[in-house]
């Protein structure tokens, strides 16, 4: 059960950015203002059916009053982004979380380093809008598969942002593409570089970074949303809610969220994609297994906390601080 503070916004606009990215105008339903942001932010939003999914503010933070939304309609979806383009229209009243930001900009950095694969562009997009408004340095380098196939390219073409935008696509020629190595080559203290897109493409680009000797803290990412966990070869073990002493058996279709929603034991959630972070738990004894894309690598190997809403066990039983 989610202790989200619910709002209520009304699409004003819904237009197509591409063939498949609508891009959504959100403003309050009510007197309530929607609440402020800052550049890197995302929101929860309430689903017909229930589902729950995270979308990223593209609009600039001093742009108040309203948030924009791009969202790619995913052929893999698990219902999230086909009922955002199919249910969703001008006028139709939707249940959104105040923003949250897990991906914020540096402060005090010199320069900032943007890299958006396709969908990724929202927050950088919000980013970028913020860093030209304050007068700071930095570089967007957007990689898309064609002009046709790219978000909000008219703004990206404006004035204020077009000489830090650089496009790369996948069906231009070789002198346009994205060298990374030559981009990532010389890490200087004080220049930060954030990366949002699919998977394979945050793994390209950080480990690049990684390899060129950047330190972690100048690297800032997030995952989406969408990449459904996959539980083919999971077996079932036990959670032990210290509390109680009670112990729980968590079957290979479950996740722990859901054995222990069983048994009356509610846990927040919200993304329920080891994504967002609500579900984060601490684990007092046993090994999790790692599933989410949330915690970092280190964090994860800590093994002191883990995502029940996709986490499972490397050992036949974990003892949750529950
Ligand atoms: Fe989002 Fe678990 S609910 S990470």
């Amino acid at each position: 059960m989610s202790a989200t503070p619910w709002l209520r916004a009304r699409v004003a606009r819904k237009t197509m950015e591409t063939e498949s990215i609508c891009r959504l105008e959100l403003v309050a339903d009510g007197e309530q203002p929607l609440p402020p942001f800052t550049a890197g932010a995302h929101i929860d939003l309430r689903l017909p059916g229930g589902l729950v999914r995270q979308y990223s503010l593209s609009n600039a933070p001093a742009d108040g009053g309203r948030y924009v939304l791009g969202v790619l309609r995913e052929p893999a979806s698990r219902g999230g982004s086909a009922a955002v383009h199919q249910a969703l229209a001008e006028g139709t009243v939707v249940e959104i979380s105040p923003p949250r930001n897990h991906f914020a900009l540096a402060q005090g950095a010199e320069q900032h380093l943007l890299l958006a694969g396709g969908i990724g562009i929202t927050p950088l997009l919000s980013m970028a809008q913020h860093l030209a408004a304050e007068g700071q340095a930095f570089a967007l380098h957007y990689c898309t598969r064609s002009p046709a196939q790219t978000a909000f390219a008219s703004l990206l073409a404006a004035a204020h942002l077009a000489p830090r935008v650089h496009h790369h696509f996948d069906d231009g020629d070789a002198a346009q593409k994205l060298d990374l190595t030559a981009l990532l080559a010389q890490p200087r203290a004080g220049v930060h570089l954030y990366v949002c897109g699919p998977r394979g493409f945050m793994d390209w680009v950080l480990a690049a970074a990684r390899q060129a000797g950047w330190p972690e803290a100048q690297l800032h990412y997030e995952f989406f949303a969408g990449e459904t966990v996959d539980l083919s070869d999971a077996g079932s073990f036990q959670v032990k809610l210290a509390s109680s002493g009670r112990v729980i058996e968590v079957r290979p279709d479950q996740t722990v969220v859901q054995a222990l929603a069983a048994c009356g034991v509610d846990v927040p959630v919200s993304c329920e994609q080891g994504v967002c972070g609500t579900c984060l738990t601490r684990v007092l004894e046993g090994t999790p297994d790692h599933k989410d894309l949330y915690l970092t690598e280190k964090e994860q190997a800590l093994n002191d906390q883990f995502t029940p809403c996709c986490s499972r066990a490397r050992t036949p039983l974990l003892v949750l601080d529950l």
